[in-house]
């Protein structure tokens, strides 16, 4: 049988675990993404995640701009500790809900920000707990990164996403499929060869950033391009952050789940 395009191009790779299994289980646990995750407030020499901080900048200037033509009620999923949706609170009126998996980064929000003008939920980004078509726009930031089953996401925010609404979402990626598949292979070849390189206490970068980050998972835009097309979503490459060798990419993608066959 011949490979569907989504087949070929599938390559995905998990950075900071061996499983995609555990991941959850990570961002669950408290003391994991709270001491990584704060690119904007970390000092340089701390911050693991500094080299891309321009990127993380310009992408969160760009989502509150697309929000900011959003009518209606919004979701952050994997709204963290609100370096994104607390700004959005500050001008919005409509209903303002941020979700996450971890109580952790959810109590630093509350501490951080307060919570006035919006709802946060404890939950994961695979079972929402809304109605279907109860949002106009759904953020998911720097987040998609660390679900390990991106259709299930998308297939969640097509539900809860009403006819026109917009999916505000990104996916890391090194911006170059063929780097993308290059690094596939390096991994795999790192997984074999991690028991011997142990002995001669040599660390591959994947083990160097297991040990600094939590697990992620590298996408290929063109993949995830056609998984929203699948679920119903007219798809727009809004921008491209960062090198052919680490970056990522925002999508806004408009929900046509009422449109006529
Ligand atoms: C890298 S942080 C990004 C936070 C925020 N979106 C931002 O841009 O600042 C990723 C967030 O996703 C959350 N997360 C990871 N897996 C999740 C899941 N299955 N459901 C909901 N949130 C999840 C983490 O707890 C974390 O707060």
């Amino acid at each position: 049988m011949k490979p569907s395009e989504t087949d070929r191009i599938k390559t995905s790779i998990l950075i900071g675990s061996r499983d995609a299994s555990n991941m959850k289980r990570y961002f669950q646990k408290d003391g994991t993404v709270v001491k990584w995750w704060n690119p904007e407030g970390m000092k340089p020499h701390k911050n693991p995640l500094f080299p891309l901080l321009p990127f993380y900048r310009k992408e969160k200037k760009d989502v509150l701009e697309i929000c900011a033509s959003t009518d209606g009620p919004i979701l952050e999923v994997g709204c963290g500790d609100g370096r994104i949706s607390s700004l959005l609170a500050k001008y919005r009126d409509d209903p303002l809900v941020g979700v996450d998996i971890s109580r952790e980064m959810l109590r630093k929000y509350v501490e951080r920000e307060g919570i006035s003008g919006l709802q946060l939920i404890h939950c994961d980004a695979e079972n929402l707990p809304f109605k279907d078509d109860s949002f106009n726009g759904m953020i998911c930031i720097q987040t998609l990164v660390h679900l390990p089953n991106a259709e299930v996401v998308i297939d969640e925010s097509s539900r809860i996403l009403r006819d026109g609404g917009k999916l505000i979402l990104d996916i890391n990626t090194p911006n170059s499929p063929r780097v993308l598949r290059l690094l596939s292979l390096v991994r795999s070849l790192s997984d074999r060869l991690e028991s011997v390189l142990k002995l001669i206490r040599l660390q591959l970068p994947f083990t160097t950033l297991r040990n600094k980050l939590g697990p992620a998972i590298l996408r290929n835009t063109r993949f995830v391009t056609l998984i929203l097309e699948r679920y119903g979503f007219n798809v727009r490459l809004y921008a491209t952050y960062g090198g052919s060798t680490a970056g990522f990419a925002l999508f806004v993608a408009t929900n046509k789940k009422h449109s006529p066959l």
